[in-house]
C-alpha cells in the first residue's frame, strides 16, 4: 500500500551543477528523432560546424551563436511532421530522412524522391493518386514545408535566449549558395554565414553517418558552389583530409563531450528552477506541435501536475519538479510516426508497440543529464499503473515514483478531455466517470482525490480543457 509520505520524491538537487550546453545537447537528441536521424546527429553536426567556424576565425560572439544554432537547427522540425506524413501518406521520419539523400534543386531527384515516398507498400493505383495529390501542390508546397520548419525553429531559438545570429542561422538553414534553396531563395553572401555553416555541417554529418567519410567529402565537393559556399567546402576538405578529424568526430557520443566545445560555457540555476522550467516548457511545446491532436497537451499536463502536487501538500520544490516532469513526459513521442499518432482508428500490435516505446525514449533523452536523472525516471513512468498493467517497465505499486503517479493522473485527465483521431472529446463529467473506475487500482487514489478537489474549487480549471477542443 502506498502511503502519502512514501511517494514524495526529492528529485532535483538544488546544489547540483547543470551546464546549459549539456542540457541543450541532450535535448537536441529529441530533435534528431523527429528528423528520422539517429540520436547524436545534431551533436556531431555541431562538432563539424564548430571546426569550420574555428578555421574561419569567427569572432567569439559568432561562435557562441553558431554553437547553439548547430545544436538547435531542427528545433522547428515537429511543426511540419503532420503535413509531411499526410502529404506523402508515409512515416514522416522516413520521408524526412530520405529527403536528405536527394538534391532538391534537381527536378529529377525530387520526382524520384516523391515517387519513392508516396504511400510505400500500397497498391500501384493508390500510390499514383498520392503522387498526383503531391504534384498538385507544386513546388510551392516544398517551400511551405521548409518555411514552416525554419520560421518555427528560429522562433524557438529566440525564445531560448538567442537574440540574433543563431535564430537567423536556423531561419536560413535550407538556403542554397546558388539561390535554389528554400524558403526565400537567397543567394551567395546574402545567406548568413552561420546558416551556410549549418547547411554544410548537417549534410556532411548525414552522409558520413550513412555511407562514411569518403561519401561525405564527395557530396560536399559535388555541391560546392550549388548548395554550399565554395570557401566553406574548401575549408572542410582541408580539415577532413586528416584522419584525426573523423576519429575525433566518432568520439562525440555524449552531451558532456560536445559541451566542451561551448565557446562561452554557462550554467543553468537549479536553485530557482526558472530557466530550466522555461527550457522544459519550450521543449514541451515542440513535442505538442508534432500533431494538432496534442496541441498544448504537455503544457497543460505540466500545469495540472503542478497543481495536483500543490493540493497534495508537496513543498514548492516538489511542485516545480512535478511541473518539470509534466513538460518532459512525452518527449519520446517525437520519435513516433505521425501515421500512428494521427491514425483515425484502433492501432495494430506493431503500432501499439511503437507508441509504447515513447516513455523509454523520454528516459533515453533525459538520462545523460546527471542532475535530472530522477526527473527522467518520473517523466518516463507516466504510463505505469499501480496494478502493473502500464508500460514500459510494467512497474507496480511503490516501485512507481510518486511524481510519476501524479503526472499520470494529469496526463489521463488532459488526454480524455480532448479529442483524439479515434474518439471525440469527452466532457469533464465523462472524463471523471472513466477515471474513477481506475482509482486505486491503476491511478493513485490521493492524486485522483486531489484532481476532484481541484476541479471543485476551480484550482484546476475545467474550462482550460473544454475550451481548446483540439
Ligand atoms: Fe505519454
Ligand atoms: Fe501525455
Amino acid at each position: 500500500m502506498l502511503t502519502w509520505e512514501g511517494v514524495r520524491d526529492i528529485v532535483v538537487d538544488p546544489d547540483a551543477v547543470l551546464s546549459r550546453a549539456e542540457l541543450i545537447a541532450a535535448l537536441s537528441r529529441a530533435l534528431d528523432l523527429t528528423e528520422g536521424e539517429p540520436m547524436g546527429h545534431a551533436m556531431r553536426a555541431c562538432w563539424i560546424g564548430m571546426k569550420i567556424g574555428q578555421a574561419l576565425e569567427l569572432s567569439l560572439a559568432e561562435r557562441k551563436e553558431l554553437y547553439y544554432g548547430l545544436l538547435l537547427k531542427d528545433a522547428g522540425c515537429t511543426a511540419n511532421a503532420q503535413q509531411v506524413s499526410a502529404w506523402f501518406g508515409t512515416d514522416d521520419r522516413t520521408a524526412k530522412y530520405a529527403l536528405k539523400t536527394v538534391n532538391w534543386s534537381n527536378l529529377w531527384s525530387a520526382t524520384r524522391y516523391a515517387m519513392g515516398q508516396a504511400k510505400p507498400g500500397a497498391p500501384w493505383h493508390v500510390r499514383m493518386q498520392q503522387m498526383v495529390s503531391i504534384g498538385k501542390r507544386g513546388p510551392q508546397a516544398a517551400r511551405e514545408l521548409v518555411a514552416m520548419r525554419c520560421t518555427r525553429g528560429a522562433d524557438i531559438v529566440r525564445r531560448l535566449g538567442w537574440a540574433d545570429l543563431a535564430p537567423d542561422a536556423v531561419l536560413n538553414l535550407d538556403e542554397h549558395w546558388d539561390g535554389s534553396g528554400h524558403p526565400r531563395g537567397l543567394k551567395g553572401e546574402a545567406i548568413p554565414i552561420l546558416a551556410r555553416i549549418l547547411s554544410l555541417a548537417q549534410t556532411v554529418e548525414f552522409f558520413w553517418g550513412r555511407s562514411g567519410s569518403n561519401t561525405a567529402r564527395a557530396i560536399a565537393e559535388k555541391r560546392r558552389g550549388t548548395w554550399f559556399d565554395p570557401q566553406l567546402v574548401d575549408i572542410f576538405l582541408v580539415l577532413s583530409r586528416n584522419a584525426n578529424f573523423w576519429q575525433e568526430l566518432r568520439l562525440v557520443t555524449s552531451p558532456r563531450a560536445i559541451a566542451q566545445l561551448d565557446p562561452a560555457p554557462s550554467r543553468i540555476s537549479l536553485t530557482t528552477m526558472e530557466q530550466l522550467l522555461q527550457v522544459a516548457h519550450i521543449f514541451g511545446e515542440i513535442v505538442d506541435s508534432k500533431t494538432s491532436w496534442t496541441a498544448q497537451h504537455s503544457v497543460r499536463t505540466a500545469d495540472y501536475a503542478g497543481k495536483l502536487a500543490q493540493i497534495l501538500g508537496w513543498d514548492k520544490r516538489q511542485q516545480q519538479d512535478t511541473v518539470l516532469a509534466g513538460f518532459f513526459h512525452d518527449l519520446g513521442k517525437v520519435g513516433v510516426s505521425n501515421l500512428i499518432l494521427d491514425k483515425p482508428g484502433p492501432l495494430d500490435t506493431k503500432e501499439r508497440q511503437a507508441i509504447e516505446r515513447h516513455p523509454e525514449l523520454t528516459f533515453n533523452i533525459l538520462e545523460p543529464i546527471a542532475p535530472l536523472r530522477s526527473i527522467a525516471h518520473v517523466a518516463a513512468s507516466h504510463h505505469e499503473r499501480l496494478d502493473g498493467s502500464g508500460y514500459y517497465q510494467h512497474s507496480s505499486g511503490s516501485d512507481i515514483p510518486g511524481g510519476g503517479l501524479v503526472v499520470a493522473v494529469a496526463d489521463v485527465f488532459d488526454a480524455l478531455a480532448h479529442a483524439r483521431p479515434y474518439r471525440r472529446q469527452l466532457n469533464v463529467d465523462e472524463v471523471l466517470a472513466l477515471m474513477r473506475k481506475e482509482k486505486g487500482s491503476k491511478l493513485w487514489a490521493p492524486a485522483m482525490d486531489a484532481l476532484e478537489w481541484g476541479l471543485a474549487h476551480r484550482i484546476i480549471d475545467a474550462a482550460d480543457t473544454d475550451a481548446s477542443g483540439v
